[in-house]
């Protein structure tokens, strides 16, 4: 590694650090999108630019671009990044890892007076995570001009407040989500984002990093209310019951054991309830009125969502049915598939393979920004980092060895992306 780089991992080392105290809510990171935390992290990162000569600009929505300059600044450029929001009670390296190792890149080139041919642009993006509004990917796509009035009214799960207010609030401004600022997938010759694995096959296989070839696309009933007919837990006989827990309960199961018909006949999807609450009026001695509960299905494959969502139909309507209750899916929001670029994801390999650095490929369970950019066709690849404890958790870890090994793959990357004249 040289001493530039070296430079900007101990950099990014201490940004960790910094990063940390922002949003920690005692046993977690906690940083919603367009929120004052969300602010706080960026301001961090707009400051170490600042301070090693990097241009930083914002656009309507408040995504921070990050540009080493390069001679030719009319050749459509390198560019990199990730996301510095949180789930609830998160870890402090989703998202953050890609923005700290695209920090350190150009800090250290910025150190040892790299000039590239083409501009290399890191993008801290807004809002990636889907936990606080009902909108997939909101940064990246309002970078592209894609957010419509209709995401805009989208309202954030803990203030009701909408999309367009926070926007403002943070400094942007929604009145020019169609431009100017906004990015022309033709100005951009390629997109890395480097982000923390968030599952174990890294850590099963023993690989510091991986090469993501696909990321999965998604479709959510974040609302699902299930309504039935509380009623006295001793004075009311089975018959007579309409219990929301039971269904729910029922609903859950029907579901996993669909998954599990698919998982074993080799159809690759997750299936997830991560939100399931009986309504406030709830107690012990009541059967259940109303249950409220949350579903997220992901898969690199379309198609099989398509279908397993028309099962969902037909079992929340069987279920209501023999339950007497109600289900009320509620709104649906989803993400599309993507499929990381072959030749990016070659050139990585050569570029790992001479650095005899052991990695495997495989494809993104979650959702990431890098999937907005494939959708506009820019060509694009994931670098994942191994990390310890999954992801969405306050445990989420990743050692700082392995951090600074990924970076100096997305350094020579893009170094190779940045030089030479392609069309
Ligand atoms: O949910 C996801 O897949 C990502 O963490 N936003
Ligand atoms: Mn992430
Ligand atoms: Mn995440």
């Amino acid at each position: 590694m040289d001493t530039g780089l070296r430079h900007g991992c101990e950099l990014a080392r201490d940004a960790f650090d910094r990063l940390h105290a922002i949003g920690n809510d005692g046993r977690g990171i906690t940083r919603p999108s367009y929120s004052a935390a969300e602010d706080q992290a960026h301001a961090l990162v707009e400051r170490i630019a600042s301070e090693h000569g990097l241009l930083v600009r914002r656009d309507w929505a408040g995504n921070l671009y990050v540009t080493l300059p390069g001679r030719d600044r009319n050749l459509p450029a390198v560019m990199t990044g990730s996301h510095l929001d949180s789930v609830p009670c998160g870890g402090n390296f989703d998202g953050a890892a890609g923005v700290l190792a695209a920090v350190a890149v150009l800090t250290g080139w910025t150190r040892t007076g790299f000039v590239p041919d083409r501009d290399v642009t890191l993008i801290v993006t807004r809002a990636e995570e889907s936990a606080w509004f009902p909108v997939s990917y909101i940064g990246s796509k309002a970078a592209f001009g894609l957010l419509t009035d209709a995401d805009l009214a989208a309202r954030r799960v803990d203030d009701d407040e909408s999309l367009a207010e926070h926007i403002r609030a943070a400094g942007g401004n929604p009145d020019r989500k169609d431009g100017p600022g906004l990015l022309n997938p033709a100005q951009i010759d390629s997109f890395v984002e480097l982000h923390i694995e968030q599952g174990p096959v890294l850590e099963g296989t023993n690989l510091p990093v991986g090469l993501v070839t696909g990321i999965c696309g998604s479709v959510r009933y974040r609302s699902i209310v299930i309504t039935g007919r509380a009623a006295h837990s001793g004075a009311t006989p089975r018959a007579f019951r309409s219990d929301a827990a039971i269904a729910a309960a029922r609903l859950m199961v029907a579901l996993d054991d669909l998954w599990g018909h698919l998982d074993a006949t080799g159809e690759v999807m997750t299936l997830t309830f991560g939100v399931c609450r009986t309504d406030a009026s709830a107690n012990f001695s009541a059967v259940a009125g109303q249950v409220e509960m949350s579903l997220d299905m992901r898969s690199r494959d379309i198609a099989l969502l398509q279908r397993v969502e028309n099962d969902v139909r037909r079992i929340a309507a069987e279920i209501a049915d023999r339950h007497g209750v109600a289900v009320d899916l509620g709104a649906r929001t989803s993400s599309m598939p993507a499929v990381m670029d072959p030749a990016l994801l070659g050139q990585t390999e050569e570029l790992a393979k001479s650095a005899g650095l052991p990695f495997c490929q495989l494809p993104s369970g979650a959702g990431h920004d890098a999937a907005t950019f494939a959708g506009q066709g820019v060509p694009a690849l994931m670098i994942f980092v191994r990390n310890a404890n999954g992801s969405h958790n306050p445990d989420e870890s990743m050692d700082f060895a392995d951090f600074a090994v990924a970076t100096g793959l997305l350094e020579k990357l893009l170094r190779l992306r940045s030089e030479g004249r392609r069309a």
